[in-house]
């Protein structure tokens, strides 16, 4: 039997917490014969409702849950953790854009980054879902200076996965068939799915989709609008495929890359593609399993930079009303 790894999850008794869980203590996301140590962590009034959670793992009698610590307590909470799953804060409402939530999450994330440093196993990787994600983890990044920067993650899986599934029903195949689909910039309203890399069946979604102002249009707001019309349906935001996201992204850097493929998420920017360096922007990547990389030279035209240009423009914003909040 492989000895545990140590799982981390804030914010366990919220939406996003009831379906992650189940996923990770299944085995899903760190495979069929890894075990995994639980620590959750949520605020106080959220604790109650935390031990109800925990009584419904324990009622799963899952295999590979080797221990559940629920906690309110951050230092506890982090302790010893190989991976920090930051979920833990406000979601918005109808009419909100995500950055509106800075005022609201930023501060959540100091006193988290704090924590991790000091707690945390040396091998800590962090990925930051609450919103604005990609804002809220360079604010935990800055509070954490001993944990090096590519161990930061913020997740745009989602919208990848929203993009495949938009670009697979247009063109009338199944999901699998879309692939090379780079999220560029925030998990915001200005994110930039790029269309003109993806491959849809090997061949170039450019070639298969022949609507390109389908493509520069109803095919990038839906994308970017997609969280906004799931709250406007649901009443609450995502919640399942957020989760399933989360999965997804742990899974994508802690296995190797199909050959030729790549996944997104926001990560601490190197100043690849000519982005402003040291923002938390997402990027085609590549993983070995154990390390990631930007995936360098993917074409970039006119039309991408533009948009590329636009939703780091927004970062550099989220950035410089954080820096003023004094949080980073
Ligand atoms: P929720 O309100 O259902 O749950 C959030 C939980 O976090 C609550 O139980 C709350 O008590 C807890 N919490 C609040 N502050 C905390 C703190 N300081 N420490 C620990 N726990 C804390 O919300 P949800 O639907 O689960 O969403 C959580 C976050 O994820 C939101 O910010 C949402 O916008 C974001 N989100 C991001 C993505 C993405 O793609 N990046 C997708 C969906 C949702
Ligand atoms: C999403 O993309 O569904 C989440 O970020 C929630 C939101 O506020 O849109």
């Amino acid at each position: 039997m492989k000895s545990p790894i140590t799982v981390a999850v804030t914010g366990a008794a919220g939406q996003i917490g009831y379906s992650l869980l189940f996923r990770i203590a299944s085995g899903s996301m760190f495979g069929p014969d890894q075990p995994v140590a639980l620590r959750l962590i949520e605020i106080e009034p959220g604790m109650a409702a935390l031990g109800g959670v925990v009584m419904e793992i324990d009622d799963c009698a899952f295999p590979l849950v080797h221990s559940i610590t629920p906690t309110s307590d951050i230092n506890e909470g982090f302790k010893g953790v190989n991976w920090a799953l930051l979920v833990g804060s406000v979601p918005r409402k109808a009419g909100m854009e995500r950055k509106d939530l800075l005022n609201i999450n930023g501060k959540i994330f100091t006193g988290q980054g704090q924590a991790i440093a000091k707690n945390a196993a040396s091998d800590v990787r962090v990925l930051v879902v609450g919103n604005p994600c990609n804002t809220n983890c360079l604010i935990a990044m800055n509070n954490a200076k001993d944990v090096p920067a590519d161990r930061w993650f913020a997740m745009t899986r989602l919208d990848e996965n929203r993009a495949k599934s938009q670009l697979a029903a247009k063109a009338g195949v199944h999901v699998s068939e879309v692939s090379n689909v780079a999220i560029w910039g925030n998990h915001s309203a200005t994110q930039y799915p790029d269309f003109y890399n993806a491959k849809i069946g090997g061949k170039a979604a450019t070639d298969v989709i022949k609507d390109e102002a389908w493509l520069q249009g109803e095919f990038i707001s839906t994308v970017q609008q997609r969280g906004a019309a799931i709250i406007k349906a649901r009443g609450s935001s995502s919640a399942a495929s957020a989760a399933n996201a989360v999965v997804d992204t742990v899974r994508s850097l802690t296995t190797p890359t199909p050959a030729g493929d790549w996944t997104s998420v926001a990560v601490c920017s190197d100043g690849s593609y000519g982005v402003e360096k040291d923002i938390i922007t997402s990027f085609p990547i590549r993983s070995n399993g154990s390390k990631w990389e930007i995936v360098q030279g993917v074409p970039v035209n006119e039309f991408s930079q533009g948009k590329i240009n636009a939703t780091i423009q927004e970062l550099k914003e989220e950035r410089d009303a954080v820096k003023e909040l004094g949080l980073i």
